[in-house]
């Protein structure tokens, strides 16, 4: 899909992948619309953004409310009379698989699953009606392997990529003009280890418990060393350009943990998650 002079909408767009993916297609032509929870940044991305001379507005968005997802295609179509591209990129990481609270488990599934549930179905029935259309879902490498310290964020990420190819499979039995492709980075140096900064208030009293700090512990040096996310916006503007459903801007990390996961599968040895490769591109 070409992206000049077509109308996309990102989740998560005030910051990180979202805002450096936000720059990116600004300059291929297209106008967005970016809907994130964080109001005060959001609003600065908006002003960044216009003064490089985008054509953009910001919506206030929890992608854990529906009605918000929606409200961001409704944005859409009022403001520029249609939508063609929709990034649902918004995403939080919190806790390991052991001991963490149900209701940490519930906000990461909320943000990094059903954020993207309500992208699909907000967009996609739009996009087959008008026989144009373009879904991009964040993943992760943690869609792909499991990683200790992350199971909230893995169960979410792999269902990501189980649905984004469910839905791969339903587009083109459509035979319509609709495309969907997976993003699964590994680690990009943005904000997302301090994902806490977005938990919902009853949650505080966990994200201050030191056992909770596991993630961001782990994660922050990965981070941190980790790509640029102008990288991964390139990654993705090309792979729209080109409709390739795998986005993977550590394809080497990617390909490997994936054989390695084959050989676990067909009895060899358990496949550990090498942090620092999945650092490199
Ligand atoms: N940074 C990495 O290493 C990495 C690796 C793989 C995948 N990802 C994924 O990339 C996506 C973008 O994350 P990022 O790395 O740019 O981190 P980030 O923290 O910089 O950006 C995430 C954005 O999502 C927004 N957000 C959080 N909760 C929200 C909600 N409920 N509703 C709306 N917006 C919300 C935040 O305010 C922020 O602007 C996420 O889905 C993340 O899981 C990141």
């Amino acid at each position: 899909m070409e992206l000049s002079g077509k109308t996309v909408v990102i989740t998560g767009g005030a910051s990180g992948i979202g805002l450096a993916t936000a720059v990116r297609m600004a300059q291929a032509g297209a106008q967005l619309v970016l809907g994130d929870i964080e109001e005060a940044t959001l609003a600065q991305a908006v002003t960044g953004l216009r003064e490089r001379g985008a054509t953009v507005v910001g919506v206030a968005t929890d992608v854990t409310r529906e009605d918000d997802v929606v409200a961001l295609r409704e944005a859409a179509l009022a403001n520029f009379g249609g939508a063609h591209l929709v990034f649902n990129n918004a995403g939080v990481a919190a806790g390991a698989a052991i001991a963490t609270p149900t209701s940490v488990w519930r906000w990461v599934l909320d943000v990094d699953l059903f954020g993207v549930i309500y992208g699909v179905n907000a967009f996609v029935p739009l996009f087959l009606e008008q026989n144009e259309g373009y879904v991009v879902n964040t993943a992760s490498l943690a869609g792909l392997a499991g990683a200790p310290g992350m199971g909230p964020y893995c169960a979410a990420k792999f269902a990501v990529v189980g649905l984004s190819e469910s839905l791969f499979h339903e587009l083109a039995m459509s035979q319509k003009n609709v495309h969907v492709s997976v993003l699964c980075p590994g680690f990009v140096r943005t904000r997302i280890h301090e994902s806490a900064r977005n938990m919902p208030r009853a949650l505080v009293s966990y994200a201050e418990d030191p056992a909770a700090q596991l993630f961001a512990d782990v994660a922050s040096n990965a981070v941190n060393a980790g790509i640029d996310p102008d990288v991964v916006a390139g990654a993705v503007c090309d792979a729209v350009l080109t409709e390739r459903f795998w986005v993977l801007p550590h394809e080497r990390s990617a390909v490997r943990s994936t054989e390695l996961r084959a050989e676990w599968m067909r009895g060899g040895s358990p496949m550990t998650f090498d942090l620092m490769a999945a650092t490199q591109p």
